[in-house]
C-alpha cells in the first residue's frame, strides 16, 4: 500500500458500484480514509468490508442524492473531508419526446445540484486549513452530442462549467476542481446498453475497446492527489482516444 494519502479524508458519491467503487478502493489504497456513500446499505458494508480486507479504513453513509436535505445530512455525516469525488451520476436514454419533466429534473438534481451542495457544505472546512482537491465525473456526452443523452449531456455540461468555475474561485486558496471526462467504461450502470451496447460503443473509440472502471478511477485518484498540485479547472478525457477523421476511400 502506498501512502501518499495517508492522513486525508475522501468522500466518494456513488460508491459502491462501478467508477465510484473502483476510485474508493483506489483512494484507499493510497492511504486515505474513505467515506464511502451509497443508498444500498448491504452494498455499503461490502464495499467497507472490500477496502479493509485490503488493508484500508472506511465507513459507510447512505443517501438519496435526489433530495438536497438528504445531501446536507450525508455532508454532515461524513464530517471534514479533504477528496471530494462527486460520482454518482444517472445517465437514463430516452429521445426528447420520450421524456419527462420528471426524467429532466432526476438528472439535474443528481448530476448538477448534488454536487453543488456538497461542495457549498465541504469546501469551506478545504478552505479553512489551505488544502483540497474535488473531482467531478463528466462525459463525453456533455462536449459531443449524443444520441438520447441530450439532459444528461446538458447536466454534465453544466458541472464542466462550474468545475472551471470553482477552479477559478478557490484554486489560489488551495481547493483544486478538476473533472474526469470518462469514455464508454464497463460498469452495471451501462450493462443496461443491451448485448454488446457497451463493447460496441467501445470500438468507436481510438483504442477500440470499452474501459474497466480502474481504468478510469486511476485517473481521479491521480487528479485528486498531490502528485496534481498544479492541475486545476482541467477537464481530462479518459475517453480511449476520439478516432481522427480520415478520407472516404
Ligand atoms: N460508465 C460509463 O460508460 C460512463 C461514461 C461517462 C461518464 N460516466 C459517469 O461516471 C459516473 C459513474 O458512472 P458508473 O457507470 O460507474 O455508474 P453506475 O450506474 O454503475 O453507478 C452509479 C452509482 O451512483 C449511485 N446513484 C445514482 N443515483 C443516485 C441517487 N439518487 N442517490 C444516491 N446514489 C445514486 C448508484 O446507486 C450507483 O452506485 C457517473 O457520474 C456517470 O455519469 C460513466
Amino acid at each position: 500500500m502506498s501512502n501518499g494519502l495517508s492522513g486525508r479524508t475522501a468522500l466518494v458519491t456513488g460508491a459502491t458500484a462501478g467508477i465510484g467503487y473502483a476510485v474508493a478502493l483506489q483512494l484507499a489504497a493510497q492511504g486515505a480514509e474513505v467515506v464511502v456513500h451509497g443508498r444500498d446499505a448491504e452494498r455499503g458494508a461490502k464495499t467497507v468490508q472490500d477496502i479493509e480486507n485490503a488493508g484500508g479504513r472506511a465507513r459507510f453513509v447512505a443517501a438519496d442524492l435526489s433530495d438536497a436535505d438528504d445531501v446536507r445530512r450525508l455532508a454532515d455525516e461524513a464530517g471534514e473531508v479533504d477528496i471530494l469525488i462527486n460520482n454518482a451520476g444517472i445517465y437514463p436514454v430516452a429521445p426528447t419526446f420520450d421524456t419527462t419533466d420528471a426524467d429532466f429534473d432526476a438528472q439535474i438534481n443528481v448530476n448538477l445540484r448534488a454536487p453543488y451542495v456538497l461542495v457549498q457544505k465541504l469546501v469551506p472546512g478545504m478552505l479553512a486549513r489551505g488544502e483540497g482537491a474535488v473531482v467531478n465525473l463528466s462525459t463525453v456526452a456533455a462536449s459531443t452530442p449524443a444520441d438520447g443523452a441530450g439532459i444528461y449531456g446538458a447536466s454534465k455540461a453544466g458541472l464542466d462549467l462550474l468545475t472551471k468555475s470553482w477552479a477559478d474561485e478557490f484554486g489560489a486558496r488551495g481547493v483544486r476542481f478538476n473533472a474526469v471526462s470518462p469514455g464508454p467504461t464497463k460498469t452495471a450502470g451501462t450493462a443496461d446498453f443491451g448485448p454488446d451496447g457497451i463493447e460496441a460503443m467501445g470500438r468507436t473509440t481510438a483504442l477500440g475497446r470499452a474501459a474497466d472502471p480502474d481504468e478510469i478511477a486511476s485517473a481521479i485518484t491521480f487528479l485528486a492527489s498531490p502528485a496534481a498540485s498544479y492541475i486545476n479547472g482541467a477537464i481530462l478525457d479518459v475517453d480511449g482516444g476520439r478516432p481522427a477523421i480520415r478520407p472516404v476511400a
